[in-house]
């Protein structure tokens, strides 16, 4: 690819709109298997915990390198089933970073649990440690029992777990990742689902690995925890199917999402090749122009999201310039938690937030998933270019 100085090009105003993220192209790829996956569903009939979903979660354990794998309704029945096996409730405190989705402080504060919200690092957008550490003073000043850590991995990058760790088993907390965003990375040699207590994944339609409706899964190595986690996911069963040992949800996945997923799965490795060649094509030509996402050695993110920084100031504007040309974008995420309405009481790290208050301010998500051209992200390139030198 060319390099990045704005294009003399004309705007390519009469092309059709692009898709932020191009479903249909992968569906087009795979879509004879996905119906006879689909039908083989209809035929025999078994909807719900069909032999679909223990044959996808052999595979999803396989591919995670975990000994366990727990598949569930949606991501965030992930995290709130492996919470509440945690026997994380009221009293505990749960440090999550503030700039994630709200799924993330959400199921903490569903079981009567506490988030404690710490700041990300500016480059990464991952959980910060020295702010970890301030979070759980916060935590062990109020009272409460700082339990849990939950790094997000965000944009498909897994969070920094080397330090994170030492700091959770200082403080007796566990780790729960959550990976919603991050499937099929990988951190220093370790696949996202092998990495802390338990991981925590979504399989929203959107996602590097998404069903066709909602889906989630969680990994562990810990047997007890796994148990724990397959009672829950059907109403606390125990042994026998009316024996109900412990309260639970109905988090169990669909069997049809599972057919789904198991098709999509084996395009899954190829798919993560097509989005690292997507985006080196996308730094090579941005890097000069605007902040390009940041990858630490010994990572490999899996490209949720290409998101770019931007002066605050001029986000709006450039967003706007290239939604005339038909290239949507998206800001993840345009408040940090703290100054969600829902949260504004949540205790937070002592140290501040202000690296989730800026790039609040500053990111902006362009078009990312394993179908991009280079003509694609030419045409993104130059309209960005343009924009920028308006
Ligand atoms: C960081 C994060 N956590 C949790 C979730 C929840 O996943 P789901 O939408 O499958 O419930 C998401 C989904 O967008 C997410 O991005």
């Amino acid at each position: 690819m060319a390099n990045s100085k704005p294009s003399d090009a004309t705007p390519a105003r009469s092309l059709p709109p692009m898709e932020l993220i191009d479903l249909k192209s992968q569906q087009n790829r795979i879509r004879d298997k996905i119906d006879v996956a689909i039908k083989r569903v209809l035929d025999h009939g078994a909807y719900i915990m069909g032999p679909e979903v223990g044959e996808l979660e052999r595979q999803l354990a396989k591919f995670a390198g975990a000994k366990h794998c727990v598949s569930c309704g949606s991501g965030t029945d992930a995290l709130l089933i492996a919470l509440m096996a945690m026997g994380v409730g009221p009293g505990d405190a749960v440090i999550c970073p503030a700039f994630t989705f709200t799924a993330t402080p959400e199921v903490v504060a569903l079981i009567g649990a506490t988030p404690v919200l710490a700041d990300v690092d500016p480059a990464t957008y991952n959980l910060a440690p020295n702010s970890l550490e301030s979070a759980i003073a916060t935590a062990r000043k109020m009272g409460l029992t700082p339990k849990v850590v939950m790094p997000v991995d965000l944009f498909g990058l897994p969070a920094d777990y080397d330090p994170i760790e030492p700091i959770a088993v200082a403080n007796g907390m566990a780790v729960l990742c959550d990976s919603a965003q991050s499937f099929g990375a990988t951190y220093r040699g370790r696949t996202v689902g092998s990495i802390g207590t338990a991981t925590a994944t979504s399989f929203f339609p959107a996602k590097p690995l998404g069903c066709y409706g909602d889906g989630g899964a969680i990994f562990t190595d810990d047997d007890s925890l796994a148990k724990a986690m397959r009672s829950i996911r059907l109403h606390g069963k125990g042994d026998d199917k009316y024996e109900i040992v412990r309260i639970g949800i109905n988090g169990r996945m669909d069997t049809i999402q599972a057919a789904v997923l198991i098709e999509k799965l084996a395009i899954f490795p190829d798919e993560i090749e097509a989005r690292q060649t997507a985006a080196r094509r996308y730094s090579e030509r941005l890097s000069n122009l605007v902040g390009a996402p940041t990858v630490p050695a010994g990572s490999q993110s899996v490209w949720a999201q290409y998101t770019i920084r931007l002066q605050a100031d001029r986000r709006e504007q450039i967003a706007a310039a290239l939604k005339a040309e038909g290239i949507p974008t998206a800001v993840y995420y345009p408040r940090p938690v703290h100054q969600q309405e829902a949260y504004l009481t949540c205790p937070v790290a002592s140290t501040g937030l202000t690296a989730s208050e800026q790039a609040s301010a500053e990111v902006l998500s362009l078009p990312m998933h394993p179908y991009l051209t280079t003509a694609d992200q030419d045409r993104v390139c130059d309209a960005l270019a343009r924009a920028l030198a308006l």
